[in-house]
């Protein structure tokens, strides 16, 4: 937990670095491959692969899409350890799909997930794979997650199978040993990088889902220079965010503006909060306009009393002597010089 709920007005932490569907926000690119992956899996259309880069929200994505198929007739196995042999990945499927005796032998696993697919298929069900993470696949087990594929009828697709993968992905498709599964791949889509406006929307929609009723929290400028370096990827994003919410509490300041976002970057490039000494010495030297207010009604006040004491000219010296240091001592103090 965060130590600077209470003091934002958050109920929960706005920037979980883990995929959380309660915090869901559909960008235009989120929401165009989950229809996407949504509608090839109801058409039953055999392999597709999303391709994105790290961090950009495909298990966030795969979340959404696993809630969108509950209660449509559709099984889904996901598997996210992709280091697993495929032997080990057959028999993780038969237990997601709760299949009571799988058999002993591989063969015969295999004999029993082909009949469970082809039953579901004439009841009407669908069953999906999801591998995600499958940048990582071993080409051998992906040709043997290609040949699960010839459960099929002759018209359809028995099996579902999405692989979700960074841009490597791609790559490894390209293999020439992998080039029967790159053509049977019908469906491609990816997840593109958010834009300026979408990122700022983004952490204004994860601060309103934590909480938050303060709609200017990150000033313009500090959405601005996060959205500039975290180049449109979420996790960054959040990154970003939390280490400024994180600095910002440090200084019980209640807005972030763009030096705390500055900070935030060099915390997170160089691991440590730097330029610290740098920003103490530069709150102090900001002259806000209430600092010039002061300054200004303290030297009226001074002025005041030193023409009330104009007629001994010894006083009004000695006055406007010390309202004179004590001005200049005011505008040493606030500008830190
Ligand atoms: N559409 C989204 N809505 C809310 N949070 C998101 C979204 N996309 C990504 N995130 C956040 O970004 C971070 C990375 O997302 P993740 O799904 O793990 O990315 P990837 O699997 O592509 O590496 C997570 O903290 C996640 O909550
Ligand atoms: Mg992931």
């Amino acid at each position: 937990m965060a130590i600077y709920l209470d003091f934002y007005g958050l109920a929960r932490n706005p920037f979980n670095p883990t995929p959380d569907p309660d915090f869901l926000y559909m960008t235009h690119g989120h929401r165009e491959a989950l229809a996407q992956l949504t509608y090839a899996i109801q058409e039953r259309k055999g392999f597709m692969a999303l391709t994105a880069e790290v961090g950009t929200g495909k298990t966030t994505l795969l979340q959404a899409l696993q809630r969108e198929l509950d209660g449509s007739n559709t099984a889904v196995a996901y598997v996210s350890n992709s280091l697993l042999p495929f032997a080990a990945i057959l028999e993780y499927m038969l237990e997601e799909f709760e299949i009571a005796k799988p058999g002993e032998s591989h063969a015969q696993r295999l004999v029993t997930l082909q009949n469970f697919l082809v039953e579901r298929f004439r009841a009407g069900q669908n069953t999906v794979l999801i591998l995600d993470e499958a940048q990582n696949l071993y080409p051998q087990t992906l040709e043997q997650i290609r040949l699960l594929s010839n459960f099929e009828t002759t018209k359809e697709k028995i099996l579902q199978i999405v692989l979700v993968g960074q841009p490597e992905l791609a790559a490894k498709l390209e293999m020439p040993e992998l080039r029967q599964l790159a053509q049977r791949i019908s469906m491609r889509c990816t997840i593109p990088l958010l834009s300026a406006i979408a990122t700022r929307n983004y952490i204004r929609a994860r601060l309103r889902m934590a909480g938050s009723t303060d709609g200017g929290l990150f000033t313009d400028a500090a959405l601005a220079r996060i959205s500039e370096y975290a180049g449109g990827i979420p996790r960054v994003i959040n990154t970003l965010c939390d280490h400024s919410l994180m600095i910002g509490y440090a200084d019980q300041t209640r807005r972030i503006d763009r030096e705390i976002a500055e900070e935030a970057i060099g915390y997170l490039a160089v691991g440590h909060r730097p330029r610290l000494r740098g920003r103490r010495l530069r709150a102090r030297s900001r002259m806000t306009p209430v600092r010039w207010g002061v300054i200004g009604v303290v030297g009226g006040v001074l002025t005041g009393v030193g023409a009330l004491v104009a007629m001994d000219a010894q006083i009004m010296s000695e006055a406007v002597r010390s309202a004179a240091s004590y001005l200049s001592e005011m505008a040493r103090a606030a500008t830190g010089r």
